[in-house]
């Protein structure tokens, strides 16, 4: 299988030679790891991965005013009204018209019509992953740090070692996102979408992060 990821490395522990985190390979079936010994690696690399959000510059990290939080609130509930999963999968249906390549990374879509897609309980699971994850980062606005780790174990899973899905495919899905609320939301404004266009790319960073440093 090609390797779609460039470069990569994961954090060498001090004094061993193992490498992070091997408690979120879910190929790794290292026998003297104990079940507690991986909770407390998954736990430190979380904690790590927290305080450098938190320790980052401005620049790297997404700070929101107060009314700005609430367009990305208000915006986000109007169009889900509360059914994130059809929301989800109109989403992807559209990146996969949009962009056929990003469908061939889902072996069970591979070729699929919509119909086909709509009734597949594997995509609808991903989809409706995806926008818990969205979802999560929503009501987190006030405090970032806290999905940051999440969303770099989330991409490390989308590295090579993982479901192998090239970097370049995650913005489509904004992409695609962002042209569904304009034309389904009335009152969709040029600054929510920037808003929206700077909260999807957030996400998109720690994600690309998580390949780069979890998913070798
Ligand atoms: C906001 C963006 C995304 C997030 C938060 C996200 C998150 C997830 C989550 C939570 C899973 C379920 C399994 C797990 O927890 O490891 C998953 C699986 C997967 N994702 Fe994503 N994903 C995103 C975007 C994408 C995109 C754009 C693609 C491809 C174009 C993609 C491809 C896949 C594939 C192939 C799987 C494995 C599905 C399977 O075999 O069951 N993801 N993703």
């Amino acid at each position: 299988m090609k390797c779609h990821q460039k470069g990569g490395g994961l954090i060498k522990v001090k004094g061993t030679s193992k490498s992070y985190p091997c408690g979120l390979d879910p190929k790794n079936n290292n026998a003297e790891m104990t079940q507690y010994a991986t909770v407390a690696e998954t736990c430190i690399v979380q904690l790590y991965d927290r305080v450098r959000y938190i320790n980052s510059s401005a620049s790297e990290r997404l700070d929101l005013s107060v009314n700005e939080k609430l367009q990305l609130r208000v915006s986000w509930n109007a169009w889900n009204k509360g059914d994130t999963a059809s929301r989800g999968f109109e989403s992807f249906v559209k990146m996969f018209q949009d962009k056929p390549e990003t469908q061939q990374v889902f072996s069970f879509a591979k070729g699929s019509s919509v119909e086909q897609m709509q009734s597949s309980s594997k995509l609808l699971f991903h989809v409706t992953r995806v926008f818990k994850y969205i979802n999560m980062v929503i009501e987190n606005l006030d405090k970032l740090e806290n999905v940051v780790p999440l969303l770099r174990a989330a991409g490390g899973r989308h590295g090579c070692s993982g479901y192998n899905v090239p970097k370049d495919y995650f913005p489509h899905l904004g992409i695609a996102m962002r042209s569904l609320m304009k034309k389904e939301l009335s009152n969709y404004t040029p600054s929510n979408d920037r808003l929206w266009e700077r909260l999807y790319g957030f996400i998109v960073v720690q994600l690309c992060t998580g390949i780069d440093e979890y998913g070798a």
